[in-house]
């Protein structure tokens, strides 16, 4: 409870402080989070490579660890080094985090920057793109199917009706803005789209997207 409290202070300190990335009010909810992870809750047996973006104060950092094992890895990226001072504090502190330390490493970097060895079967991203210049967008979204292998699942959250509402009442440079980011995030969405689902216990509420490495790896659309 104190530490909810103390991580929703944290995250709405950084929505004052840097808006444009944090992008939120308030860390995401356990129903969000459940659907980001989905995925990975249905991972076979065999250890698997999973990277976490923009975990913020962890919620869904929350959901993942207990679903990994001894022998996977897991990495996680993220740009403020407030979140990341949390982060780490909970790797020292919390029972379930300490058991996955020895396999997860976080990394205070853009992901943009961010180059492993190996690819990921799991890609789980908060990062708020509608918050992004587009070339950004292009380059991040270029970035997750690059860090993905080709039978792996991206899963990232999109506030809802955000982008549709932007694209008619702005104008000027936010309209081509908003549209651009629509254009590229809808185009990768129709090829890769494995699943959509609707969270709207969160604030605000939101699609989850679940997208497959290859192209039309699926298609069906639920939620
Ligand atoms: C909307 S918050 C999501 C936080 C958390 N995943 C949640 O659901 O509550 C976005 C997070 O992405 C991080 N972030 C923004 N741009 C980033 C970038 N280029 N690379 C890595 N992390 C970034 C922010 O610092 C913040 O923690």
């Amino acid at each position: 409870m104190f530490r909810t409290i103390s991580n929703n202070l944290a995250f709405f300190r950084q929505f004052r402080q840097r808006f444009e990335t944090t992008g939120a009010i308030a860390p995401s909810s356990q129903f969000l989070a459940r659907s980001m992870t989905r995925f990975l809750a249905k991972r076979g047996s065999g250890a698997v490579r999973v990277l976490e973006i923009g975990p913020g104060t962890g919620p869904v950092t929350q959901q993942i660890i207990p679903l990994l094992k001894a022998g996977d890895r897991f990495d996680i990226v993220e740009l403020n080094e407030s979140f990341v001072e949390i982060l780490n504090a909970r790797f020292q502190q919390d029972e379930a985090w300490m058991e996955a330390a020895h396999f997860s490493e976080i990394h205070q970097l853009p992901i943009q920057e961010f180059q492993p060895d190996e690819k990921y079967d799991f890609v789980i991203s908060g990062l708020p793109l509608n918050n992004f210049p587009a070339d950004l967008v292009d380059s991040i979204a270029n970035t997750y199917f690059k860090l993905l292998k080709p039978d792996g699942v991206l899963s990232y959250f999109e506030y809802m009706y955000v982008r549709p509402i932007r694209k008619v009442v702005t104008r000027g440079d936010e309209k081509i803005r908003i549209t651009r980011i629509d254009d590229t995030m809808q185009g990768h969405c129709d090829r890769h789209r494995i699943q959509r689902d609707k969270i709207w216990i969160n604030i605000p509420p939101a699609w989850i997207q679940h997208l497959g490495g290859s192209p039309g790896e699926g298609g069906g659309v639920a939620g």
